[in-house]
Order: C-alpha cells, then sequence, then structure tokens
C-alpha cells in the first residue's frame, strides 16, 4: 500500500522531501517534518505553535469544532457527573479507571503523602502578608525539590509514580498554606478521617479553636471544578512542564515552571480577571459599552472568559460549569450577594453570543467565564482562583510529565528560530564610538 506523504518542493534547487502523514486515534493528522532539515536545510515557522503538534500523546483529547474533551477516552461530561478528583487523577496518571481495591490503594497512598516537611512551613514565612498567591506557589512548589532531588531518579519508573503521587497528595497541603499565609490564620494539618476535597476545605477554612462545618454542595462543586481543570492537552503551562521536564530537571522544578505560565491572564489568570471584569461593569446595564470596548480595534479591551485558542464552537467545560454555578448559588445561599455578578455574567453572555463581532471570530465563553462565581461562592478570594486551577491542573501537568518521561522519543525540546538580527560585524571599542 502506498505510503500516505506530503511532498515539500524547494522552487528554488528543485530538490524534494517526502515527510509522512501521521494518523492519531482521532483529530488533525500531522506532518512528520523531521527530514525537511537533512533534506532541504529548512525549518519550519509556527510562532504561537498553532499548527504545530509537540508531542505524542495518549491522555487528553479535545476537539474544538465539535466542543469534545475526553480524558483517556472517557468524555468530560460523564467524569464531572460520575466521577470525582481523585479518580479523575488516577486515570490521568494509570491510563485507565481504577478498581475498588486500585482506588483504595491510591487514595491511602495520598493520605500517606499529604504532609510536606515542616521545614517547608518557614518559606512561606519568606513572604510579604500581601504577596499574590501565585508567586507563592510558584516559589514553595519549587522549593520542594530540595526535599526530593538526590532521592529522585528520574529515570526510575517507581521514583516517577511516587513523584506523581506525592505532588498530587501535597497540593492541597501547599495551596491551602498560601491563603491561610495571606489571611493571617495557622495553618491547619491534613485530616486523614476526610476525603481528599474535603480535607483541602479544612485546612483551607478550618481554625483551630472551633470545629468547621463542611457543607456537602460545596465539596461537591469544588470536586467538579477540580475535575473540570485537571488537564487540558498540550496548553502553555503543560507545554511549559514539559519542556522543562525534557532537560531531565526536577519534577518540582518543571511543575512549578508550569504554576508560572498558568499565572498569566491570558491562561489560569482569566478566572481571576473575570471576576474583576465582573465588578467592574457593575450592572447589566453597563455590559453594552464593555461589549463596544472589548470590539474596539483602538482598545486592547478583552472580554475576560471568551475565547479559546482551540475550542472554536463551545467549551464544553463551560456549558458544565455554568449549570453547576446555578446549583451553587441556587443550593448555598439563594440570596447570595453573588446574584448581581451572576446576572451581569448571563447578559453579557446573551448580548456576546448574539454579536457579530464574537460569531466571527467564534469566541464562546471559557471554562473560566463562570469558575470565578462558584470559587467566590465558596468564599475563596479572587487572588486564590488560580492557585485551585493549579492545584488541579498538577494532575494534568504530572501525567504529561509521566508520559514525557517514557517517551520513546524522549529528547529535550530544543526549538528553532529564524534569525532576523544584525548580520556579522566587528566590536567597536567604547572610545571609538559615535
Ligand atoms: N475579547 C474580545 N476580542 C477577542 C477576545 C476577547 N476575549 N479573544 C480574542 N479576540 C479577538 C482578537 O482581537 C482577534 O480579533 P482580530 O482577528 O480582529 O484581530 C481574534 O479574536 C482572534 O484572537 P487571537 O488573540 O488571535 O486568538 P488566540 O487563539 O491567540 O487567543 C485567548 C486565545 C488568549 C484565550 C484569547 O481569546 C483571550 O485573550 N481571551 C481572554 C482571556 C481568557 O479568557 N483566557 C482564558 C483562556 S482559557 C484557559 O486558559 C483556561
Amino acid at each position: 500500500m502506498k505510503s500516505e506523504t506530503v511532498t515539500i518542493t524547494d522552487n528554488s534547487t528543485g530538490k524534494t522531501v517526502e515527510c509522512p502523514i501521521l494518523k492519531g486515534t482521532y483529530g488533525a493528522p500531522v506532518i512528520d517534518t523531521a527530514a525537511l532539515y537533512k533534506e532541504l536545510g529548512m525549518f519550519t515557522l509556527d510562532p504561537g505553535f498553532t499548527t504545530t503538534a509537540s508531542c505524542r500523546s495518549a491522555i487528553t483529547y479535545l476537539d474544538g469544532e465539535h466542543g469534545i474533551l475526553l480524558h483517556r477516552g472517557y468524555p468530560i461530561e460523564q467524569l464531572a457527573e460520575q466521577s470525582s478528583f481523585l479518580e479523575v487523577s488516577y486515570l490521568l496518571l494509570h491510563g485507565e479507571l481504577p478498581t475498588a481495591d486500585e482506588f483504595a490503594d491510591y487514595e491511602s497512598q495520598i493520605k500517606r503523602y499529604n504532609n510536606v516537611h515542616e521545614h517547608l512551613m518557614r518559606f512561606f514565612n519568606g513572604y510579604r502578608y500581601d504577596a499574590h498567591p501565585m508567586s507563592i506557589m510558584v516559589g514553595v512548589t519549587g522549593a520542594m525539590a530540595s526535599y526530593y532531588h538526590e532521592t529522585v531518579d528520574v529515570k526510575n519508573p517507581e521514583h516517577r509514580m511516587q513523584t506523581a503521587h506525592r505532588l498530587i497528595a501535597k497540593m492541597p497541603n501547599i495551596g491551602s498554606k498560601v491563603y491561610k499565609h495571606g489571611v493571617g490564620e495557622p495553618f491547619i494539618y491534613p485530616d486523614n478521617s476526610l476525603g481528599y476535597i474535603e480535607n483541602l476545605m479544612n485546612m483551607m477554612f478550618a481554625i483551630p479553636s472551633e470545629p468547621y462545618e463542611l457543607h456537602p454542595q460545596a465539596v461537591q462543586a469544588l470536586d467538579k471544578l477540580m475535575i473540570l481543570h485537571a488537564d487540558h492537552e498540550q496548553n502553555a503551562s503543560t507545554s511549559t512542564v514539559r519542556l522543562s521536564g525534557s532537560s531531565e530537571a526536577n519534577p518540582f522544578a518543571a511543575i512549578s515552571a508550569g504554576i508560572s505560565t498558568l499565572w498569566g491572564k491570558a491562561h489560569g489568570g482569566a478566572n481571576e480577571a473575570v471576576l474583576e471584569m465582573l465588578e467592574e461593569i457593575g450592572d447589566p446595564k453597563n455590559v453594552h459599552k464593555f461589549v463596544d470596548r472589548a470590539k474596539d480595534k483602538n482598545d486592547n479591551y478583552r472580554l475576560m472568559g471568551f475565547g479559546h485558542r482551540v475550542y472554536k464552537n463551545f467549551d464544553p467545560r463551560a456549558t458544565i460549569i455554568s449549570k453547576a454555578c446555578h446549583e451553587v448559588l441556587d443550593d448555598m445561599d439563594p440570596n447570595s450577594e453573588l446574584r448581581p455578578l451572576m446576572e451581569i455574567a448571563m447578559e453579557l453572555e446573551k448580548i456576546a453570543l448574539e454579536d457579530e463581532y464574537f460569531i466571527e471570530r467564534k469566541l464562546y465563553p471559557n471554562v473560566d467565564f463562570y469558575s470565578g462565581i462558584i470559587l467566590r461562592a465558596l468564599g475563596i478570594p479572587t487572588s486564590m482562583f488560580t492557585v485551585f486551577f493549579a492545584m488541579a491542573r498538577s494532575a494534568g501537568w504530572i501525567a504529561n510529565w509521566l508520559e514525557l518521561m517514557e517517551d520513546p522519543d524522549f529528547r529535550i525540546g530544543r526549538p528553532r528560530q529564524l534569525y532576523i538580527g544584525s548580520e556579522k560585524r566587528d566590536y567597536i571599542p567604547l572610545d571609538k564610538r559615535g
């Protein structure tokens, strides 16, 4: 059978190269351009990686045209309705849903690892009380590398899986301490009589002087939110973790690099920016003004929580989260002070979805559009939103790191460039420069 290839011709020399076309389970086929440099002495240029596949992956599939998101083949809608964040993290790491025994073993291992070294507490004190929570996350997660460096051999599969379990176990502990540092309350240790999400909420909100009552709806809503953020294919932060990991850097250092990337408001920082935007709009009757600003070519204002590099139809996570948002507000606090913000959000979504500018550019609400309202309803301050995203996405980051380290094509990531700087020139001593 004739193998499928693309022929690329250099019209200036007439030389050609046959590049194989590779097909995955789903999605657009890719052209393997590895021979391009060898045969034609050329690289490809793709700023922003809009058409470049950086790896082979069996973890997550997303189809932006049809709004499909699958983790290890399972649709996000089914996972969000029927699974738990802890089970989804197992699925991402191990490739299959666990049996009851496997899940019990996994949960007990996560509980065994959920404490952090006492010395790590001191790192928090180095930060100002008003430091942005994400700056603390970057630093403290990076500092974890110092506790697991000599003892972690990244070439050893058992060490790698142990590291993945450690990360998932410790992220709620670190994230909740970031919050406690900001509000000046004592750190709360994990309580192994609680489940993963209950423990996270307890470490966030309990204080030693009185019992803390967990609200089952709040636990359920946070669990769902964490599932929706657990992984999302080769986005900027995941690609950062892979690139850092490709140098065989310590995995905690690689995760810290991913957290840095997530912080930006074009990525995970958008959930924080959405709430700020809704507050700035202030009233549903002002929505038009902000939509007009977003459309104005002379104004670089954008509607936060709208648009996505890959989803050009709808973001399936946004559909789930918008429903969860209504449920949380109805179940937990029918008279919530968040209702006006919700009304602004709904008006904004309605107007934007009917507007030619947004329709033409296929700009739909993304997962961040409603997630901030849920987090706020749970009592989580705006500056902590991206920390929750980071705790959830750690599962996807470390699953991708595991996959990278096992990849038979493993090599350091090293993009090329098109050099557009000065031609070679001679150095002129300072006293001779005009
Ligand atoms: N508001 C107004 N216009 C927008 C928006 C927006 N939110 N997003 C894109 N556009 C416009 C652009 O101005 C551009 O218009 P033009 O073709 O007339 O120049 C067009 O839509 C395409 O935009 P790009 O920036 O080329 O799209 P890209 O794929 O590079 O960016 C991104 C995607 C970064 C998510 C962008 O839509 C954005 O900035 N959104 C707001 C921030 C946000 O919500 N980020 C969260 C992303 S999801 C996540 O990380 C979980």
